[in-house]
């Protein structure tokens, strides 16, 4: 399986920010993973145009579980492939918190994402207070549960595991304790997918930084990452997608 380089601009980002994009195709013109950004959705057009030839793919943050209708607001699967994107991010700790998504309305979400052509990237976390309590493979593995769509394979899915609590925070998981969470959930999507969970990515995400990137990619299970500061720099990024190239 291809590793893959996530990175998440989530609210961050104006049409300047492009040339942070041109400097990261222009370092990385055949990196030895997938290399994708997520930028907001005004950006996704124009990012897709500069990437074009390039090795650098381009994903939406979050869609609508509907094809179109009277949603104010909202995106479209379909729109998002529209505008070029070829992934979207579906149940970020950000989204849950923010706009109340529940593990159903991202398994809504990520079958619209699948049925108009996109990848799902399916995001699941503890918080702190339930790893404090124990709870953490518990949790995870109800959030795998609900939110898998129907017809998931390892070439539409991408699984990310990202603890709520490492997320902008520079805080992350012991090694073991990213072991522990990869290793069970490719044990319960085989549950869920059987022969296809062996290739389904499942990238780890949350404070992935240059100076941590290779300590995590060479654990057993983390097929990638998904960065969401450190992706905002072309060198950080492109430093995350080396040592990625590399594992
Ligand atoms: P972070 O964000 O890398 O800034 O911790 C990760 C994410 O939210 O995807």
């Amino acid at each position: 399986m291809k590793k893959l380089a996530a990175g998440n601009w989530k609210m961050n980002g104006s049409t300047a920010a492009l040339a942070e994009v041109e400097a990261l195709i222009a370092a990385h013109p055949a990196p030895g993973c997938e290399m994708l950004l997520c930028p907001p959705a005004t950006l996704i057009s124009a990012m897709a145009a500069r990437a074009t030839g390039a090795a650098l793919k381009v994903g939406g943050q979050d869609c609508h579980a509907k094809a179109s209708g009277a949603h104010t607001g909202d995106l479209s699967a379909a729109m998002l492939l529209d505008a070029g994107a070829s992934h979207v991010i579906l149940g970020h700790s950000e989204r849950r918190a923010d706009h109340g998504g529940s593990s159903e309305l991202v398994r809504a979400k990520a079958g619209a994402a699948l049925a108009a052509g996109l990848i799902a990237i399916v995001c699941l976390g503890e918080t702190e207070a339930e790893r404090d309590a124990g709870a953490t493979l518990a949790v995870i593995g109800a959030q795998l549960d609900a939110s898998l769509p129907a017809g998931a394979t390892a070439a539409t899915l991408v699984i990310a595991y990202e603890p709520v609590w490492a997320i902008g925070t520079g805080r992350t998981p012991t090694l073991d304790q990213i072991t522990e969470v990869h290793s069970f959930l490719r044990a319960r999507l085989s549950g869920l997918i059987g022969a296809e969970a062996a290739g389904t990515r499942l990238l780890y995400g949350g404070s992935v930084k240059p100076s941590n990137a290779a300590e995590i990619f060479a654990l057993a299970d983390v097929d990638g990452a998904l960065v969401g500061g450190a992706s905002l720099k072309a060198a950080d990024f492109g430093a995350i997608v080396a040592a990625l190239s590399a594992a």
